[in-house]
């Protein structure tokens, strides 16, 4: 089923409506909306220091706003303590109990909701089946591995079926594969049981396969919220297209165009792309490095530019070639599935791009000309 456009979703299950959070002088998020749909899974992406976190202890209720409101299930939640919220949390350090074992830790927010001792034991043994955990039920936390540990962290926070889940890059200690199996997994469990849940990762590659809609984030603001494949192949802003995949960037001054076209004028010599800018308006020229091919193609549909090749990165499955460029702030970097012969540092060569997949943006306010 593809996802579902903005006007299909259902009234959003979480609302965090014009959140302000202030630290001292420091504004850290500045009146932040987002909306999620029930059963959603949304990842929060964004650079360290840009209010991730802060954005989940609000909605936690660790934190309180210094203005606006935070509802889910259509309930204001703002003012309402913590543990009263009924929402799961799984922190980047486990924060396990060291004294209890895993079975123990399980059951703690059983206990602390007052749930039968029977119904107990088995909604444990259910959360430690849907984690595979179940033959560690005796063991002692301390002595687990940190995917066995993070894998208990999470039966935890789902026993006690929350509203909503939020975690905050509990992946982040994990090495590479375990990281992805884990992702798959989770992603698995959570879509089966339909909790609603927040995941904050600086991960572009993390969010991208996990995620229904990912919230890009950039000084306590929302960038861009999208589905994986929208951040990636339109993004809003140059900033989304930075921070989401690898790409190439060329600025340039707006030249002429017509008919939702226009003509820029580069480094690279003459680039067309989509877009209404006014004649003289400085622009970036984004394209993602999978878009680039080598050689010429016909110049109705194409951008063609000639370049030396700076660097050849070997991928195993793929090959990125870093071009020369005449200004720092420029990048053209082109990802080839077989790499044409001789091909090395200093190689000129031609590629090209259709000119729909160039994405224009204004350039930024400090970009050189
Ligand atoms: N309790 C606090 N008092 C003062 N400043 C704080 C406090 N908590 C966070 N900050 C500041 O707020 C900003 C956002 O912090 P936050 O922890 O939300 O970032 P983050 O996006 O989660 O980053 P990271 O990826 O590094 O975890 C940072 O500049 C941080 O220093
Ligand atoms: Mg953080």
């Amino acid at each position: 089923m593809p996802p579902a456009t903005e006007a299909e979703r259902e009234p959003s299950y979480l609302a965090v409506s014009n959140v302000i959070k202030r630290f001292g002088a420091s504004t850290v998020l500045d009146s932040l909306s987002l909306a999620v749909g029930r059963a959603e899974f949304v990842s929060l992406l964004g650079p360290s220091g840009c209010g991730k976190t802060t954005l989940l202890r609000l909605i936690a209720g660790l934190l309180t706003p210094d203005q606006g409101a935070i509802e889910v299930g259509g309930r204001d939640l703002t003012r309402v303590a913590a543990h009263r919220r009924n929402i799961g949390v799984v922190f980047q350090n486990y924060a396990l109990f060291p004294h209890l074992t895993v079975a123990e830790n399980i059951a703690y927010g059983l206990k602390a909701k007052g749930v039968p001792r029977a119904d107990q034991a088995k909604k444990v043994t259910e959360a430690l089946g849907l984690v595979r955990m179940e033959a560690f039920a005796d063991r002692a936390v301390t002595a687990l591995s940190g995917g066995q540990q993070q894998r208990i962290a999470v039966a935890r926070a789902i026993v006690v079926e929350p509203s909503l889940l939020l975690l905050d890059e509990p992946f982040s200690a994990l090495d590479r594969k375990l990281r992805e199996t884990m992702q798959i997994e989770l992603r698995h469990i959570l879509r089966n049981l339909g909790i609603t849940s927040i995941f904050v990762t600086h991960d572009q590659d993390e969010a991208l396969v996990m995620s229904d809609r990912i919230a890009v984030m950039n000084e306590g603001r929302i960038e861009h919220l999208g589905t994986p494949s929208e951040v990636y192949a339109r993004p809003k802003s140059l900033y989304t297209m930075e921070f989401v995949g690898q790409s190439s960037r060329i600025a340039g001054v707006v030249k002429g165009g017509q008919d939702g076209l226009v003509e820029i004028d580069t480094p690279f010599g003459l680039i067309r792309a989509p877009g209404n800018f006014l004649v003289g308006s400085k622009v970036v020229v984004g394209v993602r490095p999978e878009a680039i091919a080598a050689g010429e193609g016909p110049a109705s549909d194409y951008n063609m530019v000639r370049g030396t090749v700076a660097e050849v990165i070997y991928f195993g499955s793929r090959t990125l070639l870093h071009f020369r460029t005449s200004r720092e702030t420029d990048r053209l970097h082109v990802e080839l599935n077989r790499l044409p012969d001789q091909v090395e540092p200093g190689t000129e060569m031609t590629v090209r791009w259709r000119i729909e997949d160039s994405r224009l943006f204004p350039a930024p306010a400090e970009a050189p000309q």
